[in-house]
């Protein structure tokens, strides 16, 4: 794990989304992994930037989000789908139809999971994946206890997960009880990841994933086993974190 510590959560989302734009210079067809959730926000809103002002360019991008609430239609205010669009799809030249998050409606939401892990091999693979991390640890709506192993499935969302996302609803009882999300096997074929995380109520969860033992307790923690991973942390979400860390990332230069 690469782990850089930033003073503050906007040159955290600044460098994650760095860290994107590069993946996209590199490889115009590349295949991007999204998340939803508000730590995520400054990084999509510095890609919106870099579109507009530098022209990165989206037009051939194929991506594919972590995870979708079970019953929400996609033009349902809280489904992931719209907070995608109202926050980022609609803002860059990302072609709607090369757009994929999980299929929360699905009559036969397992035939819908495996043809979602079907459809990213089919392109190749996820060549980076960016990713929150719950109070709790979770990675997507992998919960504690998940399979280190998963595939996308549909997860029962904890007691602390509905909690932590009804600040978006109108009151707790609206907050679906389950969720299609990728598993922790899919995330973890992701040629590269990025884990962000920003804010006081991350620090345990920052500690367990990056200085923690490897347990499906804390999912996040087997990101430790992932050849490429990138954890990126601001001031406060690293002070339970007990080595210190870079403020940049590793640069390798041949004198
Ligand atoms: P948050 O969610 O970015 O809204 O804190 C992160 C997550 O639960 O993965």
């Amino acid at each position: 794990m690469e782990v850089v510590m930033k003073p503050d959560e906007q040159s955290m989302s600044l460098m994650a989304a760095a860290t994107i734009a590069d993946v996209i210079r590199r490889k115009p067809r590349a295949v991007l992994g999204f998340a939803t959730g508000s730590t995520p926000l400054g990084t999509y809103g510095e890609l919106i930037r870099m579109h507009r002002e530098e022209g990165l360019d989206f037009s051939q991008i194929v991506s594919f989000n972590l995870d979708e609430y079970v019953g929400l239609a996609p033009s349902h205010p809280q489904s992931y789908r719209r907070f995608m669009e109202d926050n980022f799809f609609n803002h860059i030249n990302l072609r709607p139809e090369n757009t994929n998050l999980p299929d929360g409606m699905a009559d036969d939401i397992e035939a819908a999971c495996r043809a979602y892990e079907a459809k990213i091999a089919s392109f190749g693979g996820i060549d980076i994946q960016l990713l929150g991390i719950g109070a709790n640890g979770h990675i997507a709506f992998n919960e504690p206890s998940s399979s280190l192993g998963s595939r996308t499935r549909v997860k029962t969302l904890s007691d602390k997960t509905r909690k932590d996302n009804s600040r978006f609803f109108a009151n707790a009882a609206e907050v679906p009880r389950y969720a299609v999300t990728m598993g922790i096997g899919t995330i973890m074929e992701a040629r590269e990841v990025v884990l962000i995380a920003g804010g006081a109520s991350k620090a345990d969860a920052v500690a367990a994933a990056v200085e923690g033992p490897i347990t499906a307790m804390c999912p996040a923690t087997a990101l430790q086993l992932h050849p490429h991973a990138l954890v990126i942390v601001d001031r406060e979400a690293a002070t339970g974190l007990r080595y210190s860390y870079p403020s940049e990332r590793l640069k390798v230069t041949k004198d």
